[in-house]
């Protein structure tokens, strides 16, 4: 199949172009930038563009748009390239937008609880900005201090918070966008509410760059809970871990944080950020993270207590309180650089299942059995409170999952596994480049045709982040 129909070449003149546009500066040809803007997240996949360019506002990506789609050029929007699917990775060549230089917080309306921003904000300082004004938004990346919105609304990203207070979905309530064609729309209103005709803001989200470029973002945001309490529990086996995380639901309780981390992971982290924090014994299999919030700090710790006593019936081991907000900082920093640190110990691959929560302990007996049956090791950590599971795959000699028939066979049936349970093979991370390849396994061809039909209406000349998702 077909990525592209037809993929314009990118002459000096349109360079000359853009360089009016954006401004001489922020069009970057070094070998350096085209380097550095042509890897994310994802493995160690390297696909560098032809030219950077660093628009400041809609109206010039408007215009480089137009640009790009009368001559046909593949176009790849880019955030702060944390992505683990590869939805930034500019596999055609041509031109990538990044949007690093549209970094401000326009509004914070604290009349109606919505903030206005640009996407190249980074999602922390605008959880911070808001916080200030005692109000919250809480979908929270582990790569929150480096990520952008944009690029949160793009893959619609989760968070350890999103079990109590759901994803980027579910707080964004108005979008502009330069669509492929150059023309700018909003796609609803900045209301709570919306029944007028089909959901465009929803469709954007999570469209992982595919249907437009997102310029401006209107969240709403909640009023900020005044206390949280965290702590950790010891569980001697995966399963267990996994079996007490639904009991915890069905036992009347919504934590704000519930994840899961194997030992192996945990461990691996611990060095890497040089922590002995967290006391690990060798009897340990998993460890469960688990915060409640809300303005009540006797009723917290009274669901902490009554948690705890739950979990005795899972053969849980001695709880650690994370006491103070330095203890509870230092076992956040622990759960949230896990992707990064078992990365780098050769756990290169990472998958991002999602099942419904009680499916959780088959799941992970399920990747065991895989990776003996299919010679990989697998880790895994994630938001169990959701049935969102990473798995991080480690295969001797392998870096990339593509590189090796064996690993996608593996692969493969992980996905299948997912789906008899009732699952998908993304939660947060979204399909990108790397995953379009197994999304057959939970689509059909009808599904799949309806898909295609969105992107052509969007994109009819196929330019904006191409083969990405599926291809055409
Ligand atoms: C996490 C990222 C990888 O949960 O989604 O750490
Ligand atoms: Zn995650």
């Amino acid at each position: 199949m077909q990525t592209v129909a037809t993929q314009g070449k990118l002459t000096a003149t349109l360079i000359d172009e853009f360089r009016r546009i954006v401004g001489e500066q922020f069009v970057l040809l070094d070998k350096d930038s085209l380097i550095r803007f042509g890897h994310d997240e994802t493995e160690h996949l390297s696909f560098p563009p032809e030219v950077v360019l660093r628009p400041r506002t809609a109206e010039e990506v408007s215009a480089v748009m137009k640009i790009c789609n009368e001559h046909l050029i593949p176009v790849t929007p880019r955030g702060a390239g944390t992505g683990l699917s590869g939805g930034a990775l500019p596999h055609l060549g041509g031109v990538l937008i990044s949007t690093d230089r549209m970094n401000s917080i326009l509004s914070i309306d604290e009349r109606n609880l919505q903030v206005i921003t640009e996407p190249g904000v980074i999602t922390e300082v605008l959880q911070n900005a808001v916080k200030e004004k005692g109000l919250f938004y809480p979908p929270d990346p582990s790569s929150r201090g480096s990520c952008f919105i944009g690029g949160n609304i793009a893959e619609n990203s989760g968070g350890p918070k999103a079990v109590k207070y759901g994803v980027v979905k579910d707080y964004v309530l108005n979008l502009e966008i330069v669509l492929p064609n150059g023309e700018i729309i909003w796609t609803g209103a900045n209301v709570l509410k919306n029944s007028t005709g089909y959901n465009l803001t929803q469709l954007v989200v999570g469209s992982e760059g595919t249907l437009g470029i997102v310029t401006k973002i209107v969240l709403k945001l909640i009023p900020l809970p005044k206390y949280d309490l965290l702590m950790l529990v010891p569980f001697n086996s995966l399963e267990k871990a996994g079996e007490a995380v639904s009991a915890i639901f069905r036992a009347g309780f919504v934590p704000s944080a519930l994840e899961l981390v194997e030992v192996d992971a945990l461990q691996i982290v611990s060095r890497f950020v040089d922590s002995s924090a967290v006391p690990i014994t060798n009897d340990v299999a998993a460890h469960l993270i688990i915060e409640v919030d809300g303005n009540h700090l006797d009723t917290l710790m009274m669901e902490m207590e009554a948690i705890s006593s739950l979990l005795t019936q899972f053969e849980a081991g001695e709880v650690y309180f994370a006491d103070d907000a330095q203890q509870k900082a230092e076992l956040w920093k622990l759960r949230r650089r896990v992707a990064e640190a078992v990365k780098v110990d050769g756990y290169t691959v990472e998958e991002d299942t999602v099942v419904p929560r009680a499916e959780l302990p088959a799941l992970v007996r399920g990747v065991k059995e895989l990776g003996r049956q299919y010679d990989f090791k697998a880790v895994c950590y994630g938001h169990a409170g959701d049935g969102n599971l990473h798995i991080r795959i480690k295969k001797e000699g392998i870096a990339n999952s593509n590189d090796d028939p064996g690993l996608i066979a593996g692969i493969k049936a992980l996905f299948r596994l997912v789906h008899q349970l009732g699952g998908t093979i993304s939660g947060e991370h979204g399909i990108g480049l790397l995953q379009k390849s197994y999304i057959d396994i939970v689509f059909d061809e009808q599904q799949l045709e309806l898909m295609r039909g969105i992107k052509k209406t969007f994109d009819p000349n196929n330019i904006l982040n191409a083969g990405k998702i599926f291809d055409l």
